[in-house]
């Protein structure tokens, strides 16, 4: 039998989606600890850095009965040492399961063809599906059931925005995006895109955003600074939302870009609580894919 994977949001139905979530709300409130993995290992490969997914990815594995092995590219040099295909075609023989960030999406596609163990999306280029469970669960926190809450985000139309787009969807909520031209995601996604920040801003229970340069990129961050003028989410631009509205951001952030300090240490932000969330989100998507319900 094929092993289930998590690559994007969208590899669970709305109902698996509902399920993930209320098991990732339980856990938290309870300070589960399990021994769904115990036995076995995970192996969390890393082509990029990473604070919050590692930390949380190694913990929930760890919280779970398991071991976690951490391969970073140097180390492993993952379709550059040896193709992906061989590297998963090992990993199934020692492990229970494979958590990778790469930078091309199609390297997790195919060791997820080629290993028969679960394999999770730690990041792509294309999509951030850990991060957008801990969002609608932050979410959730915030305003209770998502029907009818308005999203706005504000900045690139990235991986993290594609994977949260997949999220709010199946639970209700409206994402309009304000990106700049040229800037789209590649794939069609259920929002709305707007040029001007404040358009989308206006009347929003939530506001998101994220770098203006995603790892991979650096090449383009100059350019990308003087295209994104104007997107920095500062007080003024939060102030236009609903005086109830929350801040989002994955993190990490780039202060005096896409964001401002005093914008992230709100009252109203929630981006820790956002992290702190990675870690149930993560808990749920690994008992998710081993069975346990
Ligand atoms: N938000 C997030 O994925 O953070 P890291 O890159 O530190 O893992
Ligand atoms: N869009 C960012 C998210 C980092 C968590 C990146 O891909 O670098």
């Amino acid at each position: 039998m094929q092993a289930r994977d998590l690559l994007d949001v969208d590899d669970l139905t709305p109902e698996e989606l509902r399920q993930l979530l209320a098991d990732a709300h339980r856990m938290k409130a309870s300070g589960y600890r399990g021994q769904e993995l115990a036995g076995t290992t995970w192996a969390l490969i890393f082509e990029k850095p990473s604070l919050r997914t590692r930390a949380t990815l190694d913990i929930a594995v760890y919280e779970l009965g398991g071991h976690p092995l951490y391969l970073d590219q140097k180390g492993v040099g993952l379709g550059q040492r040896e193709p992906v295909r061989d590297v998963a075609k090992n990993l199934e023989r020692w492990v229970g399961g494979i958590a990778a960030r790469v930078y091309r999406h199609r390297t997790l596609e195919e060791l997820a063809e080629h290993a028969d163990v679960p394999v999770v999306n730690a990041l792509s280029d294309r999509a951030h599906p850990l991060q957008a469970l801990a969002d609608a669960m932050t979410l959730e926190e915030a305003f209770g059931d998502l029907k009818g809450l308005r999203v706005a985000w504000v900045g690139d139309g990235n991986n993290v925005l594609a994977s949260l787009a997949k999220v709010l969807a199946p639970l209700g909520a409206e994402l309009v995006a304000a990106i700049p031209e040229g800037y789209e995601p590649e794939e069609e996604l259920p929002l709305e895109v707007v040029r001007d920040p404040r358009q989308a801003v206006q009347g929003a229970d939530a506001v998101y955003t994220d770098v203006w340069t995603s790892m991979g990129q650096e090449e383009e961050a100059e350019r990308r600074r003087r295209d994104f003028a104007g997107f920095t989410v500062d007080l003024a631009l939060f102030e236009e939302a609903k005086p109830t509205a929350a801040f989002l951001h994955c993190l990490p952030a780039h202060y005096g870009e896409e964001v401002t300090e005093e914008v992230v240490y709100h009252p109203r932000s929630r981006v820790f609580d956002q992290a702190e969330n990675r870690l149930h989100a993560a808990k749920a998507a690994l008992r998710f894919l081993v069975g346990a319900r």
